[in-house]
């Protein structure tokens, strides 16, 4: 791919030492704002840098705004010796060696909060589609198979009075509980352990919000067994990984539903795959899969009862210009001598 770039121009004095690689076009009126605080070299393309295109021009800056396509695994960040900041457009920051970047004394910024509503909508919006066969039932118009009305023509399941099981009780798992509480369904859930809560419970509501209250905490094997729906909200860390497979789906009712609106990979995909296919599960409502993106022939796209969309938990026009404008804050917090706002790495003794 041919190396695309722009530099954006700059407001002020005395920004032209600090430079910042920003691997995607985001919204302008972030960009123009960073611009006023620093060099601002943008990759000014739809696809990601490749890897070593993300080191070379890294490698020149002191802050990165970065993707969660973009890898920082440890022999990246030790090839950056200069870089003092990586503020990733996200709230998960699996994407990034933790570990790595505060041995190199690199803070690490992340986006949470602004973007749960926003997720939470998609999340809910699979549930609907899986259990009403929303996107099944729009090919099957298109394709000219609605030849009348009939008694048994695209059943689904019923949404109210359902049990939807939440597996990560973080900001996202509760704002998904808000809204299953106005659907009138029982909602139960997976307490988020204490290792996981602190990159991203900061900004949970009080168990006592609207539809909080009467959600139940159970074990994982119990909720597995008890929910019609089940909905993953946990981040994508060793512990995590493939923490639904063979084993969690054969517990689940074989009239279940599951979404997945975190990250591809907490879901084994193969043994997803066996599940659907064998009848074992009745549906899938997945915005994140593993790999990403899916291959077009992935055994997955061929079943009609999943329902995939590209990653856009947080794609909202509003969603994503907050999360452009709290990733610049980010950076201009390290460049002026203070922790990120909102830092993934908070024992960093930053540079
Ligand atoms: C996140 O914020 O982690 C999303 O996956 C990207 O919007």
């Amino acid at each position: 791919m041919k190396p695309r770039g722009k530099q954006v121009k700059n407001r002020g004095d005395g920004v032209s030492e600090r430079r910042v690689f920003v691997t995607r076009p985001i919204a302008e009126p972030a960009i123009r704002r960073l611009a006023a605080a620093a060099r601002v070299d943008l990759w000014d393309d739809e696809m990601p840098p490749p890897p070593a295109e993300l080191r070379a021009r890294a490698r020149q800056a002191d802050g990165v705004l970065s993707m969660v396509t973009d890898r920082f695994d440890a022999a990246m960040i030790r090839a950056l010796p200069r870089l003092r900041v990586i503020s990733n457009l996200a709230v998960g920051v699996d994407n990034i060696d933790l570990a790595a970047a505060t041995r190199a004394r690199i803070a690490v910024g992340h986006t949470p909060g602004i973007l749960t509503e926003t997720t939470a909508d998609l999340a809910f919006g699979l549930l609907m589609a899986a259990a009403r066969r929303i996107a099944e039932g729009d090919r099957y118009v298109r394709g000219g198979r609605w030849r009348t009305w009939g008694p048994k023509v695209m059943l689904g399941r019923d949404i109210h009075g359902a049990t939807l099981g939440i597996i990560g009780w973080g900001a996202i798992g509760q704002a998904m509980a808000r809204r299953a509480a106005g659907f009138g369904m029982r909602v139960v859930y997976v307490p988020t352990p204490h290792a996981l809560r602190s990159a991203r419970g900061r900004h949970s509501r009080s168990s006592t919000s609207a539809g909080l209250s009467t959600a139940e905490p159970m074990s994982l094997k119990r909720l597995l067994a008890e929910s019609d729906f089940v909905s993953l909200h946990v981040p994508l860390v060793t512990a995590t990984r493939h923490m639904i497979g063979e084993a969690e789906l054969a517990t689940m009712k074989r009239t279940a539903i599951l979404i997945n609106t975190a990250r591809g990979a907490i879901v084994d995909p193969q043994a997803l795959v066996g599940a659907l296919r064998a009848g074992r599960l009745a549906g899938a409502g997945l915005d994140v899969t593993d790999p990403e993106p899916i291959g077009a022939n992935d055994p997955l796209l061929q079943l009609p009862n999943v329902v995939v969309t590209p990653h856009v938990g947080s794609a909202s026009h509003a969603t994503r210009l907050r999360m452009a404008e709290l990733a610049v804050d980010n950076l201009i917090d390290v460049f002026e001598g203070r922790e990120p706002r909102y830092c993934a790495n908070p024992a960093v003794r930053m540079r």
